[in-house]
Formats: C-alpha cells, sequence, structure tokens
C-alpha cells in the first residue's frame, strides 16, 4: 500500500548540514513528538524524494540511518513504519479509573443492542445509497429529509396520536440534540426557568444548568408529575412513561398541564422516550395530539433500534420551527442523510414496526421473569412502573440508603441506579432502578439473587 507523503513536513536544514542529515533529524523529531505515531506507515522513498524535492538515495540513506537507530521498522520491498520509540508521558488530569465491566448491568438507559437488526438496516441502507442522486451527499435540508419527515408525520399519528404535517418536524441527533436545540431557542425568546419532573434524567438537569437557566424541579408521585405550583417558562416531561418512576401522567395531570401552559403561555415539551414499549396497560395517547400548538413532542431510536443512531425528532408548533432550525443549522448543519434515507425506509417498509414487536416480546418477558425472581427473593420490596417501557423501580424501607447499596452492588459485579441520583432535592423515597433492557433472559434469576443478597444485608 502506497501512503502519501506528511504533507506539513518540511526540511530545516542548517548550515553545513547534508540533506541527509537533515531529512534524518527531521523525521527523528516528527517520531519523537509524537507526530508520526508507532505503527504509521511511511511513504516509500520514491514518494517521499518527490515531495521533498531530494534525490531517492538521500531519503534512502536516512531511512537506513533511523532504522539503524531503532525509530523505523523496514521489511523488503515496503514501506518503513515507526517502531515503538519511548516517549515521555503526556500528563493527563487526574480521572476516575474506569470502572469493570458489570457481571450484570442493570442501568435503566440501555436497551438491548443485541436485537438491532442489523443485517436488515445494512440491507437497506445499501438500496438507499445506489438509488440516491449524487446530490444526496451534498449538504441537506437543515430540517431533515423531507422523505423521513413525512414518513415520521405519517408513523408518528398512527402509533402516537401525534398530529404534525412534515413540515413541523425537524431531524436531531437524539433527545439529547432535540433538548439543547430548544433551549436555546428558548433562551433566544428570554426563558429564565425551565422545569423538570423531579427524579428525571439528569443530564437534562446539567443540559439547563449549562445554558444558565433556573432549574426547577417539579415533584412526581403515582399520577406523573404534580402541575400545582408549576411556575416556568417551559417544562420536561415523559408523560407515557415517567423516567424514572414508571408512572404515567393521569388524565387529571393532562387536563391540568394544557390549562397550565393556555394561562401562562408556557411551552410542555414531551420526551416520548420509549411509548412503545407498553405491557399491561391502556394506550396513552400523545400529549401533542391533543394540544400541537402548546406541546413540542421529542422522539428518538435510541431505545427502539440503537442509540449509536443518533437520530430522533422534533415535532414543533409551526411558530417554533425556523427557530429550531435555525440552531440545527448553527449547531451541526443537519443530520447524517444516509442513516436518515434509511430510517426513512424502514418506517415505510414495515421493518420498525416489526422490529418493535419484536423487541417488545423480549422486553415483556424479561420483565415478567424479573418480577416473578423478585416477589421470590424480597417479596417486601414493592415495585412500581413495570408496565411499561425497560427498567421498574423496587422501593426501599424508608430509612435505607439506596446509594449504599448500588455502591455495595458495584462491588458485587452489579450495575444498577439508585432513584436519589435522579432526584433534585432530597427525598426520603429510597428505591433502586433496575434496567432489564441489557439483562438476559438466562441472567435474570442470577441476577436477582446477586442483587437480592446485598440489598438484604441493608434491610
Ligand atoms: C428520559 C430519556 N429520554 C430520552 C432518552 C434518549 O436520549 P437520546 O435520544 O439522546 O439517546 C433517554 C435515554 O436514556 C432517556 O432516559
Amino acid at each position: 500500500m502506497e501512503v502519501d507523503e506528511p504533507s506539513w513536513l518540511t526540511l530545516n536544514r542548517r548550515a553545513g548540514e547534508t540533506l541527509r542529515a537533515a531529512l534524518e533529524q527531521t523525521l527523528r523529531d516528527a517520531i519523537r513528538s509524537g507526530a508520526l505515531r508507532e505503527g504509521v506507515r511511511l511513504p516509500s522513498s520514491r514518494v517521499l524524494a518527490q515531495s521533498l524535492s531530494v534525490s531517492r538515495g538521500v531519503v534512502r540513506d536516512a531511512y537506513g540511518q533511523l532504522e539503524g537507530q531503532g525509530f523505523l521498522v523496514t521489511r523488503p520491498r515496503a514501506a518503513p513504519v515507526v517502531a515503538a520509540v519511548p516517549r515521555p508521558p503526556t500528563p493527563r488530569p487526574e480521572s476516575e479509573p474506569a470502572a469493570p465491566v458489570p457481571r450484570y448491568d442493570l442501568i435503566p438507559t440501555t436497551p438491548d443492542v443485541t436485537l438491532f437488526p442489523l443485517n436488515r438496516w445494512l440491507a437497506t441502507a445499501q438500496q438507499v445509497a445506489r438509488r440516491a442522486s449524487v446530490t444526496t451527499l451534498d449538504y441537506g435540508d437543515n430540517r431533515g429529509e423531507r422523505t423521513l419527515r413525512a414518513a415520521l408525520a405519517d408513523h408518528l399519528g398512527r402509533t402516537r396520536g401525534v398530529i404534525a404535517e412534515p413540515d413541523q418536524i425537524i431531524v436531531v441527533q437524539g433527545t439529547a440534540q432535540a433538548v439543547d436545540l430548544l433551549l436555546r431557542v428558548l433562551l433566544r425568546r428570554g426563558a429564565s426557568r425551565v422545569a423538570v419532573e423531579d427524579p428525571s434524567h439528569t443530564t437534562n438537569h446539567q443540559r439547563v444548568r449549562e445554558f444558565g437557566l433556573d432549574l426547577v424541579g417539579q415533584p412526581v408521585d403515582a399520577h406523573g408529575m404534580v402541575v400545582a405550583g408549576l411556575d416556568a417558562d417551559a417544562v420536561l416531561v415523559t408523560p407515557a412513561h415517567q423516567f424514572p418512576t414508571g408512572s404515567v401522567l393521569s388524565g387529571e395531570r393532562r387536563r391540568q398541564l394544557l390549562a397550565w401552559s393556555r394561562a401562562s403561555g408556557g411551552l410542555i415539551v414531551e420526551d416520548d422516550y420509549d411509548a412503545e414499549f407498553r405491557y399491561d396497560r391502556a394506550p396513552a395517547r400523545a400529549l401533542q395530539g391533543l394540544a400541537p400548538r402548546q406541546v413540542v413532542q421529542l422522539g428518538t431510536v435510541s431505545k427502539t433500534l440503537a442509540p449509536a443512531l443518533r437520530l430522533g425528532w422534533i415535532v414543533a408548533p409551526l411558530e417554533l420551527v425556523d427557530e429550531l432550525e435555525r440552531a440545527k443549522l448553527l449547531v451541526d448543519i443537519f443530520s447524517p442523510t444516509l442513516d436518515q434515507l434509511t430510517l426513512a425506509e424502514f418506517l415505510s417498509r414495515g421493518h420498525y414496526d416489526r422490529h418493535v414487536r419484536r423487541a417488545r416480546t423480549v422486553y415483556r418477558r424479561r420483565r415478567d421473569r424479573l418480577l416473578t425472581a423478585l416477589a421470590r427473593q424480597l417479596p417486601d420490596l414493592p415495585t412500581e412502573g413495570v408496565a411499561a417501557g425497560m427498567h421498574l423501580l423496587l422501593a426501599l424501607p424508608p430509612g435505607v440508603s439506596d446509594t449504599a447499596i448500588t455502591e455495595e452492588a458495584q462491588r458485587a459485579g452489579i450495575a444498577v441506579t439508585p432513584l436519589s441520583a435522579f432526584q433534585l432535592a432530597p427525598s426520603a423515597a429510597a428505591a433502586l432502578v433496575i434496567g432489564y433492557g441489557r439483562l438476559h433472559e438466562s441472567a435474570i434469576e442470577s441476577a436477582t439473587d446477586a442483587l437480592a443478597k446485598v440489598i438484604r444485608t441493608h434491610l
């Protein structure tokens, strides 16, 4: 394999120095500095000679010298490769040692990515790319590919009762970017207070604070977020499946929330992150479908397909779309086109629905088995939020520290999150948030046994 010359390399030749010595010194400095790293292939003597306007013999001689000094490794008829050279270590800021891979991963935010229909995705991506015109590779629509926005409008209307024209949809890199763009728009509109559910997803707390906005925590109970006392410019809610308690926003609370928005002009941001996974409870329509002018709906494929795709969407009232589009333009211009077209095809051909159905069956079986195992091992501890999603709450008796349990669980090879990690205000309610997305069915009993052993020592 022929590689190009390092185009930044210039020969600094001191008075009286030969060309060979100058080249040798230049290459040695580049290797010592770490610019040419161990294992990097250098160009052939012909290519380097041409680019530096020296004779090939000069390069060959320099390479030979450097090999003799242990800086290069050469093989017959192959370009030299940079050898391992001891270099002073780059000082790094103190960082925590990486946590060992847990034996049981009960983290609530992660789906089972081994379920991802990789072959179907790759085949679809290939068909889409072959069919696409060459302009597809150019800069695309800031709001996202129209084909995807149209497919999403159909899909979200059918599955979630969302009411949206394709022009109200902005394709983004997951819910993370959706929240980021919305916060930018809110800030430009003069917002100062953003409310979130307490408890809720902690990265959203950080995002709100990062923008210098006041973060307001709104309590959550068995009926979802408490609306009374809400005082903010916008509120971020998870109505279909509160994260992390798993409660559903009741009909009464929905009415209260919409009334709050009408009266105050506050924006409701609906994070519809895992509504596809519902097992044994009545379906809850997206709030957006009840009040499309007051609610922004955020969706993602991170739970249904895979977080690595970084594909999500914002369904916004038309008056916000231009500002959101501008924010998207400034942040990263637009989302990767071929991935968007692949998702559009996945949706319109029914691959997405088929996959969600399959994944739902898998998660439901895991949930059932986990509930049986928990009831057997810890019969006195109630579970909550079990009717949907891929995590549940295991309530702990008052006075028990959920963080002490999770720290000990970690030492026992179990990654599990305390409810308190998601709380803004100190609360007496202690619980473990147990994700079963990643917990293979065959490991559920042994994981529960191991976790129960840790918990019992704290009861
Ligand atoms: C409440 C909530 N919303 C959304 C997401 C998905 O985020 P993203 O789409 O950025 O991957 C998660 C993932 O953990 C989540 O917990």
